[in-house]
């Protein structure tokens, strides 16, 4: 099954979302939380009714971006963050979005990508940061199957994928995971090289 725009916007229609924390996730928060330098320029791509935006926003990050192939999360974002910029919220295909970002925050967007698109992830990811950017967030550890979304993976996996163009700083299990994804999930910093 091709995972189209309307395949998404029917999930969000539907109220189907299981993916949705409702809150920021305990990993990306652990992370976000050690940040030091507020005017990083950050990108959440897929980033559905945008938890993890809205906490980076009200903590002081102001130059963040949240893009999703569907105007359906987007909407609810607004609607839930009227004080939002809405120039930072982008309705587009994330393989077609041309800007550049210190910093790109992944979380269950990956794993919702068909699988053959995963070496251009690694490439778009790649021209997407600056010079020193770095990709962090979670990713999911369980096979890879027919079925999904969430599609699977493992370290062995994304280590072939990632390696050619970017440094593995952290690729190992999670271990403040939400309960639901508990040992499911590995903890990644990946640095552009
Ligand atoms: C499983 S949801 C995860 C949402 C969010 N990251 C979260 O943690 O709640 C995947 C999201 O990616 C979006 N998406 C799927 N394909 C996309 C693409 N090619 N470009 C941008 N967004 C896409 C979907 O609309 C959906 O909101």
């Amino acid at each position: 099954m091709k995972l189209t725009k309307e395949y998404w916007t029917e999930r969000y229609n539907e109220n189907n979302i299981p993916w949705d924390a409702g809150m920021i996730t305990t990993p990306i928060k652990k992370y976000v939380d050690q940040l030091t330098d507020k005017d990083l320029k950050i990108l959440i791509p897929g980033v559905g009714n945008g938890h993890e935006l809205n906490y980076l926003y009200t903590n002081g990050f102001k130059n963040v971006y949240g893009l999703d192939i569907s105007e359906e999360p987007i909407a609810n974002f607004k609607r839930n963050n009227p004080d939002f910029p809405e120039d930072q919220l982008i309705v587009d295909d994330f393989f077609k979005h041309d800007s550049q970002y210190d910093l790109i925050i992944e979380q269950t967007f990956f794993c919702a990508l068909n699988t053959e698109l995963r070496p251009l992830y690694a490439t778009k990811i790649h021209d997407l940061l600056k010079e020193n950017g770095k990709l962090a967030g979670v990713l999911f550890s369980f096979p890879l199957t027919e079925q999904g979304p969430p599609f699977g993976g493992s370290v062995e996996e994304y280590q072939v994928l990632f390696s050619d163009n970017f440094l593995l700083k952290a690729l190992a299990p999670c271990y403040n995971s939400i309960k639901p994804r508990e040992n499911n999930e590995l903890f990644i910093i990946f640095h552009k090289k």
